[in-house]
């Protein structure tokens, strides 16, 4: 496990790993990289601290450090075949309601609540969703950041909930609506995080096709294995990884997949024996939030899909350069694994 990455001058790369004899350096010269393969350094500029290797080389004397002449990650085997399902049905993708929020986009989720009432147009695919998919972010929240109460349309959390319940209501009861919470949830903040509770939510219980699950979750639908995840800790990659950004959300979220760990770079993650946070069964789509912008990348046969959001660009967002790309939900047809982005924006119905 690295604990530390230092780069000098001249290009040389020493990391420190822990391992079973304490620690150990590794050290790749720049020399080393021309003869190494180019995705060797490429793996090598990826690497954040915390995150688990394999390193292959020479032992220098005295065993405290190795020349490394290859650095492999957990990733993901080359003949990984994704499940389909029978039947020719849908999954709708989708995150970052921000309900509560001056911002939430209500007429734009009006146009996607018709859309699933058949109002509207792809009415084709709209009357084939069983399954909608809803990665965090249900609320906006109440004491989120410091001063959000000038931010919220509802400063009350029970009623941002009871006005969600009253939205997702109108979702035809025959379609499973499954909902894992964000970090703007009332939930804990340390990942794993629990399912929105009865306290907060109870309307949510009473509904017969609404399914409360945690952050991350596994969900399989028709046989097709979802691992959802709200993405807390794509702000830490995106800042890590020389390359990332906010504007492609999916290529980081490759790096989930990469190491093996839905938040590589240690986190507040809830102290257990058990790692929920490493991704030990391979799903075939991984569905993440939380950075307003949506995004779809393939990587390996595991579908990786960015879901957007409900909400408009917010000051902090402005602040940091984000352009959200708020009203896009990706559809994806269970049987052929064909993805399609609907635009809910107010005109667009
Ligand atoms: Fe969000």
């Amino acid at each position: 496990m690295i604990s530390d990455k230092f780069e000098n001058k001249e290009g040389t790369i020493t990391l420190t790993v822990d391992d079973l004899t304490g620690d150990t350096k590794i050290i790749m010269s720049k020399g080393m990289f021309s003869r190494m393969s180019p995705d060797v350094e490429k793996v090598v500029k990826g690497l954040v601290y915390d995150e688990v290797i394999g390193a292959k080389g020479k032992v220098a004397k005295g065993g405290k450090a190795i020349f490394a002449s290859d650095i492999v990650e957990p990733d993901m085997p080359h003949d990984f075949v994704s499940n389909k399902a029978k039947e020719d049905v849908y999954a709708v993708f989708t995150s970052d309601f921000h309900i509560g929020s001056i911002l939430f986009l209500q007429k734009e989720f009006e146009n996607f609540l018709d859309w699933l009432n058949l109002k509207n147009n792809r009415i084709d695919i709209a009357e084939k969703v069983k399954y909608i998919l809803v990665a965090g972010d249900i609320v906006d929240g109440v004491g989120v950041y410091p001063h959000q109460d000038k931010e919220l349309a509802l400063s009350d959390i029970y009623k941002q909930y009871d006005f969600a319940a009253e939205l997702i209501s109108r979702i035809p009861e025959d379609i499973e609506v499954i909902l894992s919470p964000g970090n703007h949830d009332a939930v804990r903040i340390s990942e794993p995080q629990l399912k929105i509770s009865k306290k907060f939510a109870p309307k949510f219980y009473d509904m017969k096709n609404v399914h409360l699950v945690g952050n991350p979750a596994y969900v399989t639908m028709e046989g097709v294995n979802v691992l959802m995840y709200h993405g807390e800790a794509l702000d830490n990659l995106i800042r890590a990884i020389p390359g990332l950004s906010y504007s492609a959300p999916e290529k980081a979220m490759k790096e989930f997949l990469k190491k093996r760990h839905l938040s590589p770079i240690y986190a507040d993650i809830f102290p257990s024996e058990k790692d929920y946070l490493s991704i030990e069964n391979i799903p075939d789509v991984i569905l993440s939030g939380h950075v307003h912008a949506i995004g779809y990348d393939n990587y390996r046969n595991v579908h990786l899909i960015n879901s957007g959001c409900f909400q408009g660009r917010t000051k902090f967002q402005e602040e940091m350069g984000h352009v959200p790309t708020p009203a896009k939900v990706p559809v994806m047809n269970l049987k052929t694994h064909d993805i399609t982005w609907l635009d809910f924006g107010e005109n667009s119905q």
